[in-house]
């Protein structure tokens, strides 16, 4: 044996071991919430596993935790068939029912007494997943029961969800569970939707499944997913005789998130109905939503023995947790002016009482909202609180109408500085353009300062806040008319802070033109479109001039972005602030000076962590070179760039006989 594979046959030993360590450390972490090892230790790890890949990636197989993400892009889901199928539960509501359900076990049984677990109803979306050999091949969604959708990438990225298991797991592995979101989560995600002007999810459960049905997982990696995992669906040769066995040991023996915790046996029907109690009392502080309990018969072989309906087994039921909704009053709608400067319509209530709260009012998003639940004031509403948080009316109770009810509609300007208001063209989202209403000028600040704008460092939410509460800004542009002596006057600004803010914003100045579009907050404006008009005009002062009917010629701008556009930079008061920060020395600068034509007419694909950059600021530069960059290697390829942890593209570049590159011979091909 030569040296060569000698060293080869050491770094895979040493790279099963760490995948298998790193299987582990993730079960400590992120499903015992008890870490064994410091997290340097950890990336210490993790970093060693990528440098062995990088050397070896031939070695680099989908199991491994460098490759969560897959960086591939689908165009649809695939079919997969369920074996066995995925059953529903039949609902029941009532104490009653409970006893009749397991009365009917116990005749089916022709037994005393059955022992049920008791388990949350997770209120998530259900998934089924294979591993084969220890590892995950596939996981699939519900779908219809029979055939589901294959979502194997985007339940990859699921930190707490093994792509290994340990030495002793069985060779096939079936098992079932929820993908679902903590609420605290979908909050901030909701809240992050909202600044960036995308829609918001109406509850966790619609988070979780919007995030799990994308096409590209990089989406999915960066949404925060749990899943918890129930039942085993085909496991042969493993000895089980009960649902309990499965929770508290098979499942977190193997190292999958189960509710064991939660779960409880219950010897009758009353255990079942105090369970049922207990977590309806303490449903609102669980960090997650649950819709109700499950029970379960306990024995599987009793299990079998009883058999499923057309749908829903015999020995299982959804008892559900009764509606959390109450009716109230809408006594009037007010439109309130977001730090964003969105005019988002408020629901004020007669004050009623929710899921252990007094709820006052609800957000009804926006006009298209209002218009679809037809919602007017003097409305009685039925009004639930998403993720048993956040108020929302969930529809009207039109039978109490009594034509008294007022329409309503958000008014064309804006309530607090009188500008015109911007309307989207789905209705769904209305702004206030002027970028020196007083309503959003703190969050104007710091969001022109922020790294996507002018990237002055120094200036976040609590500066940007004081900035405005001590009269020191009154507009942008005041942040480069200020002196040492007003940055002083800032909390916790001393000598030194004042001076690194000074010339943080002395720096700033020379901006892309791009970046200080973006800066500006235009309505509907985000990098993508700031990106074509930066491209397309060259220079501030042809944006601002252009016309709405100029602007709706650009490939990618639709009508109610151009009238934005336009509308944003007819304001006089804009014009004004734009004028003064030109004065003060800000420099919007076109980059096509860097465009150039070293890669034309050259198709890249990228696959794998690149050390330098991100797989996007990779294309982008290499698009600036005029490549073609695609998702996936086919025949018309003529670069494979693989970074750490490549893995399925390699192979496939290589059996094609595509050319791969690393990084640096990239860089290289950038630099001409
Ligand atoms: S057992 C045959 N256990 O409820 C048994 N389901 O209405 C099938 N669910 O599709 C499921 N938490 O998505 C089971 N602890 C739990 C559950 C649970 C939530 C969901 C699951 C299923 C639906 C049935």
């Amino acid at each position: 044996m030569s040296t060569e594979s000698d060293e080869r046959c050491e770094a895979r030993r040493e790279i099963e071991k760490l995948r298998d360590e790193i299987a582990r450390h993730n079960y400590h972490y992120y499903v015992r919430n008890d870490p064994q090892i410091s997290d340097a230790e950890y990336d210490r790890m993790l970093r060693r596993l990528e440098e062995l890949e990088s050397h070896h990636p031939d070695l680099v197989t989908p199991d491994s935790p460098t490759m969560r993400v897959s960086g591939e892009v689908e165009e649809t889901f695939d079919p997969v068939e369920h074996s066995p199928p995925m059953l529903s539960l039949r609902a029941i509501y009532e104490e009653d029912e409970v006893r009749d359900f397991d009365r009917s076990c116990r005749e089916i049984l022709q037994v005393d007494r059955v022992d049920y677990v008791a388990e949350p109803k997770f209120d998530g979306l259900a998934v089924s997943l294979i591993y084969e050999d220890r590892r995950l091949v596939r996981a699939a969604t519900r779908g219809d029961g029979h055939t589901g959708e294959d979502v194997t990438a985007n339940v990859r990225t699921i930190r707490s969800l093994p792509l290994r298991l340990p030495h002793d797991a069985p060779r096939e592995l079936v098992v079932r569970g929820e993908v679902y979101m903590l609420t605290e989560d979908f909050q901030r995600l909701n809240e992050q939707r909202e600044l960036q002007g995308e829609r918001t999810f109406a509850n966790p459960r619609n988070a979780a499944a919007g995030s799990l049905r994308q096409l590209d997982s990089s989406v999915t990696a960066e949404r925060p997913l749990q899943i918890i995992l129930y039942s085993i669906a085909h496991a042969p040769g493993v000895q089980i005789e009960r649902q309990q066995d499965i929770i508290q040991h098979l499942l977190p023996e193997l190292r999958l998130p189960s509710p064991a915790d939660q779960a409880r046996l219950c010897t009758s029907a009353d255990a079942i109905i105090e369970y049922h109690r207990e977590l309806m009392d303490v449903r609102v502080e669980l960090p997650y939503e649950i819709d109700g309990i499950v029970v379960k018969v306990d024995r599987l072989a009793w299990q079998q023995q009883m058999g499923t309906r057309t749908r829903d087994p015999r020995w299982a039921a959804a008892f559900k947790f009764p509606a959390r909704g109450e009716t109230t009053r809408v006594r009037e709608i007010e439109v309130q002016v977001g730090r964003t400067g969105r005019l988002t319509p408020v629901a004020h209530l007669d004050p009623v009482q929710i899921s252990g709260a007094t709820v006052r009012r609800a957000s009804l998003h926006n006009q298209s909202e209002i218009d679809k639940k037809d919602i007017r004031v003097g409305d009685r509403v039925l009004v639930e609180r998403a993720g048993d948080v956040i108020p929302y009316v969930v529809r009207v109770i039109k039978e109490e109408r009594t034509g008294e009810e007022r329409r309503f509609r958000i008014p064309d300007s804006c309530p607090v500085c009188g500008s015109e208001a911007i309307w989207s063209d789905d209705e769904k989202s209305v702004s206030c353009p002027n970028l020196s209403c007083p309503a959003q000028l703190k969050e104007r600040i710091r969001h022109f300062a922020s790294r996507a704008g002018m990237d002055i460092e120094g200036i976040g939410e609590r500066t940007a806040d004081q900035l405005v509460e001590k009269g020191l800004a009154e507009d942008l542009a005041d942040i480069y008319f200020l002196q040492k002596d007003d940055w002083l006057r800032l909390d916790k600004v001393g000598e030194k802070s004042a001076e690194n803010l000074m010339r943080a914003a002395e720096e700033s100045m020379d901006v892309p033109l791009q970046r200080f579009l973006v800066a500006l907050g235009i309505p509907l404006v985000g990098e993508h479109v700031a990106d074509l008009l930066a491209r397309r005009y060259e220079s501030l002062q042809g944006i601002m001039e252009a016309e709405e009917q100029s602007l709706l010629a650009v490939d990618g701008i639709g009508p109610g972005v151009a009238r934005s556009i336009a509308a944003f930079f007819s304001s006089s008061g804009n014009c004004r602030v734009i004028r003064r920060l030109l004065d003060a020395g800000v420099h919007p600068r076109a980059d096509s000076g860097d465009e150039g034509d070293r890669l034309q007419d050259v198709t890249l694909v990228f696959t794998g962590r690149l050390q330098r950059w991100t797989r996007e600021e990779a294309a982008e530069l290499a698009r600036a070179q005029g490549a073609r960059v695609t998702s996936d290697v086919s025949a018309s390829t003529d670069y494979l760039v693989a970074g750490a942890g490549a893995g399925g593209k390699m192979q496939r570049a290589e059996s094609m006989g595509v050319e791969v590159i690393d990084e640096e011979r990239f860089a290289e091909m950038l630099q001409g």
